[in-house]
């Protein structure tokens, strides 16, 4: 059997580490961890220009929906905190590491700097050290759906699958439409998890990890299919993050389109209605819902979705005999749909209308320069299975992609691989242009795209404000650790300034 050896080390090192901690856990410690960490997720605002966190990463046992489970949490809860500043704060995080592993945090789509200790996923907070997170977010960031996560190469799939993840909104413009004001604000964090009886985390050897490690317990704000109630003629303004490491969601909620007013990077210029809303690992989707049919329960629907060509299901060179039982595991989409969350509306209130216009979404200029990542997958002599940007596996010391400051470049997102990968870049969002040379319907802010096997994807990036080196990968977090992940660095060269859009 062929495995990935350094790999299986950590996996190994891993389970041993919790084994040991889980025997020291006293009956007090978690009496006291129920007490402190079983409420409703804590929400953390900014105030007078200044949030300032106190943030543990642990290894514990909590109520997930109504299990009993041993999982990573930041403060104890599922999904962490909520945080919530405004363009011009002062963000300051105090970190603790209490996982039996080093660990980071990347936050992921703000618009800040990346060196330091900013939104540096260079970082590497050993075991039981502490770190302070210190950065102010542009007076023009936009507002939006952002989220923080553990970023260490080769244990990011690892730890946000454990339940590392929580939501950082930034507070702005679009908040303040008329309309969106008016609509009632939920938030919705989806993430799966994979436990035995006893509420213990499965081992990675007992995940798919070539095609992306899935659990079959999906939660809603660590919730099984929480209720969300609004009024009826009244909207719902739902902001959705998908916080999986390798699960697709395809919503649809019963008898009620979705009306799509922001994507990963901010608003849109109007309302796009859709029927269904596929959000791949990473991505975020901010919809109105209204609630208009009548006064009842509806479902919200997790649809099938086949991310994996029927070519790598346990046949060919990714076949059981090759890479044995673990590294493939249990792979078959589901076939029925599954309920998220529930919706229900009774008492009438006057209508909320959908709102007209909201932020204009301009043009980016012509590009200075036009790359091309080819996305696959490939054996490495001596390292097995990798997944690969242009023929290369991820390299810490290499630096694969160089742009400069202030220009604007087209990237060209190619698939010649068999199964589907959402391609993610961090500090800059980008707007999609085309698929497979089709031009998108309408300009978005993005910072995760589907690429398609066979598809092609032209992305067009303004590369602003901040210099230093950081990191594209594809989002399936374990694709992203097995190597599908490269170097950018941001050079402030001499170049003329101002070719960036503003
Ligand atoms: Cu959410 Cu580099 O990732
Ligand atoms: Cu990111
Ligand atoms: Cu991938």
């Amino acid at each position: 059997m062929k495995t990935i050896n350094r790999r299986k080390f950590l996996i190994l090192s891993y389970s041993s580490v919790i084994a040991t901690l889980m025997a020291q856990c006293s009956i007090a410690n978690t009496q006291e961890n129920q007490r402190k960490f079983s409420s409703y997720p804590q929400i953390n605002q900014s105030q007078y220009g200044i949030l300032e966190v106190d943030l543990t990463a642990n290894f514990n046992q909590i109520n997930l929906g109504n299990k009993q489970a041993y999982v990573l949490s930041y403060n104890g809860q599922i999904p962490g905190p909520r945080l919530e500043a405004k363009p011009g704060d002062t963000i300051r995080i105090n970190f603790t590491n209490n996982l039996p592993q080093p660990t980071n945090i990347h936050y992921h789509g703000l618009h800040i700097p990346i060196t330091g200790n900013a939104d540096n996923v260079f970082l590497n907070i050993p075991p039981g050290d502490r770190f302070t997170y210190q950065f102010q977010i542009p007076e023009n960031h936009p507002a939006g759906i952002f989220w923080y996560h553990p970023h260490l190469h080769g244990l990011v799939a690892e730890q946000l699958f454990g339940g590392l993840a929580g939501l950082f909104i930034v507070r702005g413009e679009l908040d303040e439409i008329p309309e969106v004001k008016a609509a009632s604000e939920q938030f919705l964090v989806l993430q799966d998890f994979a436990l035995d009886e006893k509420g213990n985390m499965l081992r990675s050897e007992e995940l798919s990890i070539m095609t992306g490690r899935e659990g079959n317990l999906i939660t809603a704000n660590g919730q099984f299919n929480p209720n969300f109630t609004i009024p009826a003629q009244g909207l719902l303004r739902l902001r959705i993050l998908n916080a999986s490491s390798s699960r697709f969601y395809r919503l649809s909620l019963e008898e009620h389109p979705f009306y799509l007013i922001a994507t990963d990077g901010g608003a849109l210029a109007e309302p796009v209605e859709m029927s269904e809303l596929l959000l791949t690992p990473g991505e975020r989707a901010d919809v109105l819902i209204q609630a208009n049919r009548e006064p009842g329960k509806y479902p919200l629907l997790n649809l099938p979705y086949e991310r994996v060509g029927m070519g790598m299901m346990g046949r060919g060179m990714m076949g059981r005999g090759m890479m044995g039982r673990g590294m493939m595991g249990r792979n078959i989409p589901e076939s029925q749909p599954q309920v998220l969350a529930t919706l229900s509306y009774d008492t009438q209130v006057a209508a909320v209308p959908l709102p007209k216009k909201l932020i204009p979404v301009p043009a980016l200029p012509e590009p200075q320069k036009v790359r091309r990542f080819q996305m696959n997958h490939g054996m490495i002599p001596g390292q097995g299975m990798a997944f690969l940007f242009n023929g290369q596996s991820y390299q810490p010391e290499r630096i694969d992609t160089q742009v400069q400051l202030n220009t604007v470049e087209d990237w060209e997102l190619i698939n010649t691989g068999m199964m589907d990968h959402p391609f993610h870049v961090h500090t800059n969002a980008f707007q999609v242009l085309s698929r497979d040379g089709k031009p998108e319907p309408y300009h978005a802010w993005k910072d995760v795209v589907l690429v398609r096997p066979g598809e092609t994807v032209l992305i067009r990036m303004p590369l602003r404000d901040f210099a230093g080196k950081t990191v594209y990968h594809c989002h399936i977090l374990d694709h992203e650790d097995l190597g599908m992940m490269g170097n950018l660095e941001i050079i402030a060269g001499n170049r003329e300034q101002g070719t960036g859009n503003s």
